[in-house]
């Protein structure tokens, strides 16, 4: 339902039955909602009410205002989808109304969206993983390593143009063996992205060693050139140099590599970059993961292409990506009987799961195009709400579009995308704020933070008015729809208790 629909369902109580019987077939609902002239609401009315009036000779002769009628079940805007059908299941209804604060509806629920909810991004099967993994029980290649944890890293390899690639367990698990092979040690230092999930600096804890946080640019939301430098700056004049930078590419789009690598280069600090969300993204040319002395993906379940848990540690030199494999296999070393020198890690990725990647790697461009158009859907039914302004893609750059975002301008943004998301989650449509930077985290309280410019936090800015809506290349037109409704009547709604931006 859009604004328009939605206010064609308000009627004043003057309104005659016969007026109303017109309306109520207009909207196509079975129902009308009856608000007073502050626009709050006095009662429901259905289909049904307005038939049973009719069959007592009432139509000519009684107003809505007059039918005899008991107060309306509604729910407030900060109610969940379980208590909505809690209310509808113990009232035996269907539909109920959302009042704001003042008592004026601002949304209906209807019973029927409750049981199909719609996720941010949600694992989509081709139609070769089956036969993979098949392969994999018919061999009884049920074990970490095999046929397809080769075929998959060579695959892989060969799609993004890297030279070597090792399968593992997680994308954390690529991240902390990357450092590992980079020479992270206790008490080191390494920067990192502070937009991002936490999976990319855990691993530095891991490590023992103590990550400092690098802002974002409003532009691609990606790491800040200007922030590194001062980084930089900040490192030389207080000894503590990096072991390696996380350079993180979010949301499906890489990060400005032409100008943080040869920042990174000048010190001499080698790129670990992390791909885990922009499998398939392009950056002037050459593809996401390409740019790092070492790059991760990951397999996760609501990633692009999923092995239902996984990831890639890829290099261009063989040498640290055979010895990935060994830090992920417990550091066996090559002796009949079981010989280790140093510590080791159960990290390997398993046969079946690798099998399911094959066949995901087949569709990944497919699934690239489709996210993309999901952006394009949302960027056009949302074209003329000025608020609205999503992530950008600048020349040169083609993101996946892993998750679509974008970010509310104005200054009420973080209580209209609180309550855009509120909305949506009662029509149970998951939507997510942007990630919840790394230097706002109480786990890394007191980590040094170095802001894209003065009084310009870029990254906490992004937090607090950005939201990710659902991308999944499966997600259906008509589910599409259905959030660019609701998304266009709570956006309405903010417009008019906030004031346009
Ligand atoms: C940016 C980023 N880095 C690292 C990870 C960790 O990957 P995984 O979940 O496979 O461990 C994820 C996501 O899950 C991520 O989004």
């Amino acid at each position: 339902m859009n604004t328009a629909d939605f206010r064609a369902l308000l009627v004043a109580p003057g309104t005659s039955l016969q007026v109303a019987l017109k309306q109520i077939d207009l909207t196509g609902l079975g129902l009308l909602l009856v608000v007073d002239s502050d626009g709050r609401l006095l009662r429901t009315v259905t289909d049904g009410d307005l038939r049973r009036a009719r069959i007592r000779g009432l139509l000519d002769c009684v107003t809505l205002g007059e039918l005899p009628g008991r107060s309306p079940i509604v729910v407030h805007e900060d109610a969940t989808a379980s208590n909505v059908l809690a209310l509808m299941d113990e009232h035996q209804i269907d539909h109920i109304p959302v009042l704001d604060p003042a008592g004026r509806p601002v949304d209906l629920i209807f019973r029927r969206e409750l049981s199909q909810r719609i996720w941010l991004s949600s694992p989509h099967l081709g139609e070769e993983e089956t036969a993979f993994v098949e392969e994999a029980f018919r061999t009884n290649w049920i074990a970490p390593l095999g046929p397809h944890v080769d075929a998959f890293e060579r695959e892989l390899s060969s799609l993004v143009g890297v030279g070597h690639a090792a399968a593992l367990s997680s994308g954390t698990a690529a991240i902390h063996l990357g450092l590992l092979l980079l020479g992270v040690q206790s008490g080191d230092t390494v920067f990192c992205s502070s937009l991002t999930f936490v999976g990319s600096c855990n691993p530095v804890r891991y490590c023992g060693a103590q990550p400092v946080f690098i802002d974002s640019e409003p532009e691609t939301w990606n790491m800040s050139p200007a922030a590194l430098e001062r980084a930089f700056s900040w490192a030389k004049a207080h000894g503590r140099m990096p072991r390696c930078v996380i350079i993180v590419n979010l949301y499906g789009q890489s990060a400005d590599m032409d100008a943080l690598l040869p920042i990174c280069d000048h010190f001499g600090v080698p790129v670990l970059e992390d791909a885990a969300e922009s499998l398939g993204a392009q950056y002037k040319g050459r593809n996401s993961g390409t740019f790092g002395r070492l790059a991760v993906f990951s397999f996760n379940g609501n990633k692009i292409i999923t092995t239902s848990g996984g990831g890639m540690l890829v290099s261009d030199d063989p040498e640290l990506i055979g010895r990935a494999r060994k830090f992920a296999t417990q550091s066996r070393e090559p002796a009949r009987h079981y010989e280790h020198t140093e510590v080791g890690y159960n990290y390997r990725m398993s046969n079946v799961l690798a099998g399911i990647g094959r066949g995901q790697l087949r569709v990944l461009l497919e699934r690239v195009a489709q996210r993309r158009a999901v952006f394009e859907r949302y960027r056009a039914a949302l074209s003329e709400v000025a608020a609205v302004r999503w992530m950008g893609e600048p020349r040169g750059y083609c993101s996946t579009r892993w998750l679509t975002c974008f970010t509310l301008a104005g200054p009420e943004a973080p209580n209209r995308c609180e309550g855009l998301m509120r909305a949506l989650e009662r029509h149970q449509i998951e939507a997510r704020p942007v990630w919840k930077p790394m230097h706002l985290q109480p786990l890394f309280s007191g980590a040094p933070y170095f802001q894209h410019a003065e009084n310009h936090d870029v990254s906490r800015q992004l937090f607090e008015t950005g939201i990710c809506l659902p991308s999944g290349s499966n997600l259906s037109q008509d589910q599409q729809d259905r959030v660019i409704s609701h998304l266009r009547l709570a956006l309405d709604a903010g417009e008019v208790f906030f004031g346009s931006t």
